[in-house]
């Protein structure tokens, strides 16, 4: 016989289920029918120095790279975006489709819904399931991390439940800020995060959100034991946009909505690359409003490892999705490798190697450079 108790845990845990499928499903959904994307984009504050007769052929130009001693065919990552809800099945397993078939990096969304709802856990499956040999990348947030129900193992489930090569620690402190009841207290993470790091050998990376790393954060982080980062600056997404689409602010508590104040807040991309690359030498994935090959370059040139994409797969998924078809992903892919190869070409580059930190490839001028050029 089952106590009161126990069904009181179980009906905790389903609204905790519906909860999260409803956000999810909002998530999804509100930054293809709204723009939540950052007003400015500081990617067009840098110029790739053009090269007007290159001497490497094109089709020589070796998009190739390493991630955490992976090969992949070009430095291009799915960030993450879905899992939970059944139409994140469909999207992950679009996506992971693409990305197999064309050898990039991918990741999945949060997981914790995957240890609450068994039942969403093949919306998480799925993607090693079509994707078996390329990288993947799991997803857990700081607030689980820090959170006074913290379980060690539950770790190691999700890790298994994609059979991730790397693990992600997304920071959304602002996110949770204007979120209602979002977690704001992280006074555990670093006791919690040295117990994973003593136990897990699987190399872990800490990501924002879209709202961007700091050098300082960057290297406490590094110091703690991560092993990478994506910085995750703004010029992209907007979470804060996309929670004033959702939330009814307390306008009997607040003459303002946070949501909407705090909408621009953030590092753009391109300075956070530059941050974190001062204090790390460890892996950096550039995500946050890239749009093109062009950015993944630009990326790469200040310090990056790869370029990262979510708010363009989701549409990509989406339309692949309504059309029964998995063309537009792939496309898209297609389409950024040829940007990137024709950027380094068009720059007598050859490899990704030679563009990594060559700052003789660019100038950065505008609002960027005196972002980056304050004491
Ligand atoms: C619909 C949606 C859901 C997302 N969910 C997650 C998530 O579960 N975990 C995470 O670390 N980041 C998540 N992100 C953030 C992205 O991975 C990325 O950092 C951010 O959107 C900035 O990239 P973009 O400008 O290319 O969209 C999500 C983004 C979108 C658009």
């Amino acid at each position: 016989m089952t106590s009161s108790k126990d069904e009181k845990d179980k009906k905790h845990e389903l609204n905790q289920s519906n909860d999260i499928m409803r956000r999810k499903l909002e998530h999804l959904k509100i930054p293809i029918e709204y723009n939540v994307q950052h007003k400015e984009n500081y990617f067009e504050d840098i110029k790739l120095l053009h090269h007007s007769a290159p001497e490497v052929n094109f089709e020589e130009v070796n998009l190739s790279t390493k991630f955490f001693n992976k090969l992949i065919s070009a430095p291009i990552c799915i960030t993450a975006i879905t899992g939970g809800h059944p139409i994140s099945k469909e999207i992950n397993e679009t996506l992971a489709k693409a990305a197999e078939k064309e050898k990039i990096i991918m990741s999945v969304g949060s997981q914790r819904v995957g240890l609450i709802d068994p039942d969403s856990i093949e919306s998480f499956k799925v993607v090693r399931k079509v994707a078996p040999n390329i990288p993947l990348i799991g997803n857990i947030g700081i607030g689980q991390i820090s959170s006074p129900d913290f379980n060690l193992e539950d770790f190691e489930e999700y890790i298994d439940m994609i059979k991730a090569d790397i693990m992600a620690i997304h920071f959304n402190a602002l996110h949770e800020l204007v979120q209602d009841e979002g977690d704001i207290s992280y006074k555990n993470f670093r006791k919690n995060f040295r117990l994973i790091r003593e136990k897990y050998k699987i190399p872990i990376i800490a990501k924002e959100v879209g709202t961007g790393l700091n050098s300082e954060l960057t290297s406490v982080l590094d110091g703690l034991g991560f092993d990478g980062f994506d910085v995750g600056g703004t010029g992209g997404t907007s979470f804060a946009a996309i929670e004033e689409r959702r939330n009814k602010y307390n306008s009997e508590k607040y003459t303002r909505n946070p949501a909407e104040v705090f909408r621009e807040w953030g590092i753009p991309t391109p300075v956070s690359i530059i941050y974190a690359r001062k204090v790390s030498q460890k892996p950096i994935i550039a995500t946050g409003g890239l749009r093109t090959g062009i950015d993944i370059a630009k990326s790469i040139a200040l310090g990056a490892d790869l370029g990262g994409f979510a708010y363009k797969f989701l549409l990509t998924a989406w339309d692949d999705i309504k059309n029964h078809s998995g063309d537009t992903t792939l496309k898209e892919i297609v389409t950024l490798k040829n940007e990137l190869r024709s950027s380094l070409w068009l720059m007598n580059i050859q490899n990704i190697e030679h563009l990594k930190l060559n700052t003789k490839k660019y100038v950065i001028l505008g609002k960027l450079y005196q972002w980056i050029h304050q004491k």
